[in-house]
């Protein structure tokens, strides 16, 4: 269990933040395709909720992001978003700050009326917050499998699947 003293502070991403979340995903991701993605994701305007983890001496140590996508058919009545990129620094993880960071912006999110959101990441991982890949495979994307999951936040989002879902476009040039 994390100290108290110790315990980082989560508000809201600002632009004066954008060096340090940039050198933050190259050290939890150990390249820089994700830091290129969230820069490229924040100059299109995608982004619908970013939230920084700030330790009491002001080093931000941890990051998440969720995106707009884009429902064609039925699913143009329901807002969806991803979940991605989501980052603790190497020497802060596994102390429940990457947890915290999703639970926030899961409840923003919610706030903001989005019905479903759909992350690509372990399976071991994300079914704590309610993601589910046999939801997942009810949405037509570019991307499948065990890793692909999805978490519907209202009722309306489960009466719309099957959908078909359209990532923000820096998500294309992402490997
Ligand atoms: C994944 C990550 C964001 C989790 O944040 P964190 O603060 O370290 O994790 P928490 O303390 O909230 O949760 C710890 C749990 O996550 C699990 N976990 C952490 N990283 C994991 C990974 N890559 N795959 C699967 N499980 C992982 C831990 O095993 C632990 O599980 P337990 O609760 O069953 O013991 C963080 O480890 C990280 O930045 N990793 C490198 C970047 C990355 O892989 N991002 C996710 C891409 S989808």
């Amino acid at each position: 269990m994390t100290h108290p003293a110790l315990e980082p502070v989560l508000r809201p991403f600002a632009s004066a933040d954008a060096e340090a979340v940039s050198t933050l995903l190259g050290a939890a991701f150990g390249q820089d395709a994700e830091a290129r993605l969230v820069h490229d994701l924040r100059g299109c305007g995608a982004f619908l909720c970013e939230l920084v983890a700030v330790d009491p001496d002001g080093r931000i140590v941890g990051y998440v992001g969720f995106s707009r996508v884009t429902g064609a058919g039925a699913a143009h009545r329901i807002s969806i978003a991803c979940l991605a990129p989501v980052a603790v620094s190497p020497d802060r993880q596994k102390s429940g700050i990457g947890e915290a960071l999703i639970r926030a912006g899961l409840k923003e999110l919610g706030e903001q009326g989005i019905d479903l959101v759909l992350v690509l990441g372990p399976p071991s991982y994300y079914p704590r917050f309610g993601f589910d890949a046999g939801l997942a495979r009810q949405v037509t994307a570019p991307y499948a499998g065990a890793a692909f999951q999805a978490l519907a936040l209202t009722p309306a989002a489960r009466a719309a699947l099957p959908i078909e879902g359209t990532f923000a476009t820096p998500f294309e040039a992402f490997e």
